[in-house]
């Protein structure tokens, strides 16, 4: 079997490609609005679910999903079509999808054995705990989310080729080519990527030697529809094609890597990037109503906190209160106030500090968390503060894709790079965006970073220490079988939307793609307030919240979910989050 140079299915991809670019639906682009929710009650997006038999990805893009499926139809494997699809999106949606990145992924096997694979960037062995503070410790605004030294070294391509080594079928060559392919032939651009592309265009001129590809040659602004070559990616993806880890770590990426490090006073280096590796880890495991819940340990604070606030609410009636009611939000609402609140004081890297896992994890600390929880009012996070005895219980832009094979193998990966495209940076002569990851450290003790998470001693900046993740790929069984895999991106909401998916589906009785549809919200301690999409709540409900002691914030849309669902016919559902291009694709 060759696929490496498939006419046909390039011929697809491309059509599949220009057809969404000109095609696809837009929610409106505001993304932050003051007023009430209740006027966009009509406007919120949907899509249809996909149906197969046999095998079924999911991801933000559909020549992405296409390249998983394709795959797989040629008889690779979850784990062939994983490395497949990251490589595509690393080409079809850079503002996300990369090979300066990093991410993590939840698997489980056909056998009903499961692993996770931390691919997370690390921090450089220059790094150091006050780099990002000024002569008065003032944290220097920018400096560790734009430009070079808020790069972690890249995680992703040392982790797709272990997995590969380890799970695939089809040759690595295989895998990777069709996105050399895609990069060399090009990728007309969405709507929504050519405006991405255009709101970032001043920080890439200003962060960037010279013309590349990412700013149109004649200096207009990129339009959907316009074709994105990315001929140096293409020659950075065949080293990787030809020479695996090395082809990045070492030779010409590594060389252009560090002379772009270099030039604009970044400070990883080759030693960097000899030492890193991914890393296997114990997946985490947790029960709700049943079901058994798989998903990410540190450094994600989003396994953790995502079974911390199963174990809360399985103590409540959600599925008599109803989806988004008053009481259930409320509930929602204070158990992720009191979960987060743990997260910035006890989460960061276990190879470097001591996570009370055990303790995060107990039941009965759990209880003892909420004994402060009034189903009447809001408790002020100002009065509420981390939990202080957890030791005494010891014992925006990251994309997500989901997979399940012909066989019941199921891959769930979110990958990022942090933010939108970034750090701004692309490597000159290699063609891709570098990761803004550094800024997920705790630069400063109670200093937001970018999502407004707060964090301390636990994920302070060490070198080559991970820094904390929100990123929760997750997978759900029961009675040992697959049911549904599913994950997010989305910056500290990640948890948020993984739990709330879950419940849709256990406690709401909705298939994959009525829980995707449904409108999402969050809280996370600080700032003290409920990020709500709009619409997601009744004018009613949204009152009674209020009166409850409740302020919102509304914005167009929380995350972009993409689930499979095993279903008891043996059917796959493959459920694409509307609030993007992405696309479900499966046989
Ligand atoms: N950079 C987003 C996250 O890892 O949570």
């Amino acid at each position: 079997m060759n696929i490496q140079r498939s006419k046909p299915l390039y011929i697809l991809l491309c059509w599949i490609c220009l057809h969404t670019a000109l095609f696809a639906q837009q929610p409106e682009r505001n993304p932050f609005s003051q007023n009430s929710s209740a006027a966009q009650h009509k406007t919120h997006p949907v899509k249809e679910a996909v149906y197969g038999h046999k095998a079924m990805v999911v991801s933000a893009h559909p020549v992405a999903s296409q390249v998983g499926a394709e795959i797989m139809r040629r008889g690779g494997n979850a784990f062939d079509a994983t490395v497949a699809v990251q490589f595509a999106l690393a080409v079809v949606y850079p503002v996300a999808g990369n090979i300066g990145g990093g991410g993590f992924i939840v698997a489980r096997m056909k056998d009903g054995k499961t692993f996770t694979l931390d691919f997370r960037e690390a921090a450089p062995m220059l790094a150091s705990r006050d780099m990002f503070l000024d002569s008065a410790k003032n944290v220097i605004p920018r400096l560790s989310t734009h430009g070079h030294k808020a790069s972690g070294i890249p995680g992703t391509v040392d982790g797709m080729v272990q997995v590969h080594k380890k799970y695939g079928k089809l040759p690595w060559k295989a895998v990777v080519q069709p996105a050399i392919d895609i990069a060399r032939a090009g990728v007309f651009l969405t709507t929504r990527e050519a405006e991405g592309l255009n709101e970032v265009r001043e920080s890439v001129i200003e962060y960037n030697k010279g013309k590349h590809y990412f700013l149109k040659p004649d200096s207009t602004l990129w339009r959907a529809g316009d074709n994105l070559v990315q001929e140096d990616l293409a020659q950075a993806l065949e080293r990787i094609r030809d020479k695996g880890r090395d082809g990045f770590y070492k030779g010409k990426t590594a060389e252009l890597l560090i002379a772009e490090m270099k030039r604009g006073g970044g400070v990883i280096t080759q030693q960097d990037l000899d030492a890193y590796s991914a890393k296997w880890r114990t997946p985490l495991r947790g029960k709700y109503r049943g079901y058994d819940v798989i998903t990410m340990p540190p450094p994600s604070a989003g396994g953790v906190g995502l079974l911390q606030m199963l174990t809360i609410l399985e103590q409540h009636p959600l599925k008599e209160w109803g989806v988004n009611t008053e009481k259930t939000a409320h509930c929602m609402i204070e158990t992720e106030r009191r979960v987060y609140a743990d997260r910035g004081e006890y989460l960061g890297d276990p190879d470097f500090y001591n996570v009370p896992m055990k303790g995060l994890l107990s039941a009965k600390y759990l209880t003892s968390r909420m004994a402060s929880y009034n189903p009447d009012k809001a408790t002020p996070s100002t009065e509420l503060g981390f939990g202080k005895d957890v030791r005494a219980y010891e014992s925006d832009q990251t994309t997500h894709f989901s997979i399940v094979d012909a066989s019941g193998n199921a891959v769930s990966l979110t990958t990022t790079l942090n933010g939108g495209y970034g750090s701004k940076v692309v490597v000159g002569g290699a063609g891709f965006f570098l990761n803004n990851e550094m800024d997920d450290f705790s630069v400063k003790p109670g200093a937001p970073n970018m999502f407004g998470a707060i964090g301390g001693e636990a994920n302070a900046i060490q070198p080559r220490k991970r820094m904390l993740s929100s990123m929760t790929p997750t997978i759900v069984e029961k009675d040992g079988k697959l049911r549904f895999v599913l994950g997010t991106p989305g910056g500290t909401t990640i948890t948020t939307s993984v739990l709330q998916n879950i419940l849709n589906i256990i406690d709401h009785s909705m298939t994959g793609q009525q829980a995707v549809n449904t409108r999402r919200f969050h809280h996370q301690y600080v700032p003290d307030m409920v990020r709500a999409e709009n619409g997601v709540f009744t004018p009613e409900v949204e009152a009674a919240l209020q009166r409850k002691g409740h302020s919102f914030r509304f914005t167009t849309a929380i995350g972009k979910v993409e689930i499979i669902v095993l279903r008891p016919d043996g059917t796959l559902e493959g459920a694409a989050d509307p609030r993007g291009d992405d696309a479900a694709a499966g046989f």
